[in-house]
């Protein structure tokens, strides 16, 4: 990796880390979601970077991929366990990390996703399999009697790219794939009072271009125009700047030229906390961008 490269990853890794420590301690009982999620997102842009992915605020049991829907009325409520997940880039070299806030009594629960998330980086270096580094987060997990998300994976990331090899696994498993200097990953544990897997609900508020086919329904082409910038990173139903367009959205799924992401929950009544860094792996450990 030349030093310009290394730069941006570490100038995105800085923008995110900050901003991310700053808006958790704005999530308070009572504090408006949308609100929230629409400050975060603009300071990023202040900051003269982009928006990686739409900010992911997921309650309890969602671990991952919800955020605002446009004029969401959700409040943050006393015993929400809050995951907020951010992603920065800088000419598309991203930083992606996430913290938990606890609005009860989990203080546990956090420190378990956020050991596990230490006990990794610690195990970085060139030569060690992915497979070890998910040792280390269920160990952490485990022993303080709560389950990995199984079927949840930290993932290597590239220009443009938020999920490519290395996948970090958040168990033990045989995973051979071998960390090599230069790799860029980001490492994202979660602790959950539930099964340990996660499973799709019917929300959907994220999405993503994965395909140039052209589209001839008037309000899915202004869909597909005012995306085009994204270079096929996610984008929120409430960027469009037209709610007639979200009709599009289920046809476009279905046609293959977006991607959905719905909301990922373990078990209704569980709890979820999660803990993320982005690290640049070198000769005897790693870099962690966003810390
Ligand atoms: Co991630």
């Amino acid at each position: 990796m030349n030093d310009e490269i290394l730069e941006k990853y570490q100038n995105a890794g800085q923008i995110a880390g900050s901003i991310l420590r700053n808006g958790a301690k704005e999530i308070r009982i009572g504090v408006s979601y949308l609100e929230l999620v629409e400050s975060i997102e603009t300071r990023v842009k202040e900051e003269g970077a982009g928006i990686a992915f739409p900010l992911n605020v997921s309650l309890n049991e969602d671990a991952a991929h919800d955020t605002a829907s446009p004029g969401d009325l959700r409040v943050f409520a006393k015993g929400d366990v809050v995951k907020l997940d951010l992603g920065v880039e800088i000419d598309g070299y991203i930083a992606d990390t996430a913290t938990t806030v606890d609005l009860g009594n989990n203080s546990l629960l956090l420190q378990a996703s956020e050991a596990a998330l230490d006990a990794a980086i610690r195990a970085v270096r060139p030569g060690v399999t992915a497979g070890s580094l998910g040792s280390a987060v269920q160990e952490e997990i485990e022993k303080r009697g709560y389950r990995p998300i199984a079927n949840l994976t930290g993932h290597g990331l590239d220009q443009y790219v938020l999920h490519r090899s290395p996948t970090i696994p958040n168990i033990g498993n045989m995973s051979g794939t071998v960390i090599e200097e230069g790799m860029v990953f980001a490492i994202e544990p979660f602790a959950t009072t539930g099964s340990g897997h996660v499973g799709e609900k019917m929300r959907r508020e994220i999405y993503s271009q994965i395909s140039n086919k052209p589209v001839r329904i008037p309000t899915a082409r202004q869909v597909m125009q005012s995306i085009s910038g994204r270079n096929g990173l996610p984008f929120s139903r409430r960027w469009l700047s037209d709610r007639k367009q979200d009709i599009a959205l289920p046809t476009l799924v279905r046609s293959g030229a977006l991607h959905a992401y719905p909301v990922l929950a373990d078990i209704p009544g569980s709890l979820v906390s999660q803990h993320e860094h982005t690290v640049i792996v070198t000769a005897d450990g790693c870099i962690v961008t966003t810390r």
